[in-house]
């Protein structure tokens, strides 16, 4: 772990915000579909729906309706970020698109980029823009995890298409400027070795481009998943992951007030909050409503609870994000909300 040093500047979790697209797909309808059931997939995965985006619809526009409802609650203009960083797999435009969303908000003295890790991406995206405050380059950033998975889920494999959905999740970090840190620890990690048992892999398509020598067609195939492999990394590391953190933040599991897991399966939830000792009625969950929305899942949930009243100021939360690449990591958070 990166334990910040103690002349480091500590980081404010300040607003957040989400949308979803309008069409929500129930089991009952996939089951028309593909040969499943609402008991099936209830009783496996704890989903009962899923939003998926429409054609005209873009993962620039849902994250910037998360980012103005974020930017609302926390009563900053978007004139006033410094960074805007976008954790998504499934970008509008593969070259990025940060600065589609930056356009929207107006955020024009942002600089704005991608961030891909998958699942993990929203919790990587938050440690990367602790760094910026930490070191003192910057004062404001917002961090977005969203994915449109609806569009790269092969809707004919009952294996993996009940699984995902589509949303945006949005946060807002600020320097602290006096002795608080909403970031008390985290972990990160990835294992590329295990990487084949969840992809989104190219099209394997060569065709000629001059004389000898031919060229590979960009594209991609479907999510292909293994999903029992998944299963099994999941409630492997993810305890272990957040056990390490709290032994070397030197906080029980009692003192958290909220896990908030990457939302991917209620018996990955169920089996990591057992293992930790956390009662069932500190864990978050949204999966009934939303399926797993890849890197959104923390910050949809997060504003969900925020909202309701649940989260309030001075809460602590032990999150952890994992999934393709493989990837995981977890971080221990605090809820300090507006200024
Ligand atoms: O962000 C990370 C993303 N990925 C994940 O989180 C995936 C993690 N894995 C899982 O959540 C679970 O492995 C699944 C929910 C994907 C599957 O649950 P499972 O308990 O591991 O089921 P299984 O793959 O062992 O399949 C059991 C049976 C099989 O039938 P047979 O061979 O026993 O006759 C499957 O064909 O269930 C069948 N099955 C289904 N039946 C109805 C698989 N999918 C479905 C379905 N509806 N949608």
């Amino acid at each position: 772990m990166v334990a910040p040093s103690p002349s480091a500047v500590g980081v404010l979790l300040r607003g957040c915000g989400s949308a979803t697209p309008n069409a929500s797909i129930s089991n009952d309808a996939l089951g028309r579909r593909v040969e499943t059931s609402d008991a099936w997939i209830r009783s496996r995965t704890g989903i009962g729906a899923r939003r998926v985006i429409a054609s005209d619809e873009s993962i620039a526009e849902l994250s910037a309706l998360a980012a103005e409802r974020a930017l609302t609650m926390a009563n900053w203009s978007a004139e006033s970020l410094d960074l805007i960083l976008l954790a998504t797999s499934t970008p509008d435009d593969l070259f990025g698109s940060a600065p589609r969303l930056q356009a929207r908000l107006k955020a024009f003295n942002a600089v704005a980029f991608d961030l891909t890790a998958a699942c993990s991406g929203f919790l990587f995206g938050l440690v990367t823009a602790a760094q910026y405050l930490r070191s003192g380059a910057m004062k404001r950033i917002l961090i977005v995890g969203a994915d449109q998975l609806s569009r790269w889920v092969d809707w004919d494999d009952r294996r993996s298409c009940v699984l995902f959905g589509d949303a945006a999740g949005a946060v807002l970090l600020e320097a602290s400027t006096d002795q608080r840190d909403d970031l008390e620890g985290y972990l990160l990690r990835s294992d590329g070795r295990r990487g084949e048992v969840l992809q989104l892999p190219q099209v394997e398509e060569r065709l000629p481009l001059v004389g000898e020598t031919s060229h590979q067609r960009g594209g991609f195939q479907p999510i292909r998943m293994n999903g029992q492999e998944v299963y099994k990394f999941a409630v492997r590391e993810v305890p272990s992951i957040l056990e390490n953190l709290l032994q070397e933040a030197g906080i029980s599991a009692h003192a958290i007030d909220w896990l908030l897991l990457h939302q991917a399966n209620q018996r990955i939830l169920d089996a990591v909050a057992e293992r930790l000792e956390i009662p069932n009625d500190k864990v978050l969950s949204n999966l009934a409503h939303f399926g797993n929305t890849s890197a959104a899942t923390i910050p949809l949930m997060l504003d969900e609870a925020v909202r309701d009243g649940r989260i309030t100021p001075g809460h602590r939360i032990a999150s952890s994000g994992f999934g393709a690449g493989l990837s995981w990591g977890a971080a221990l958070l605090r809820w300090s909300g507006p200024a």
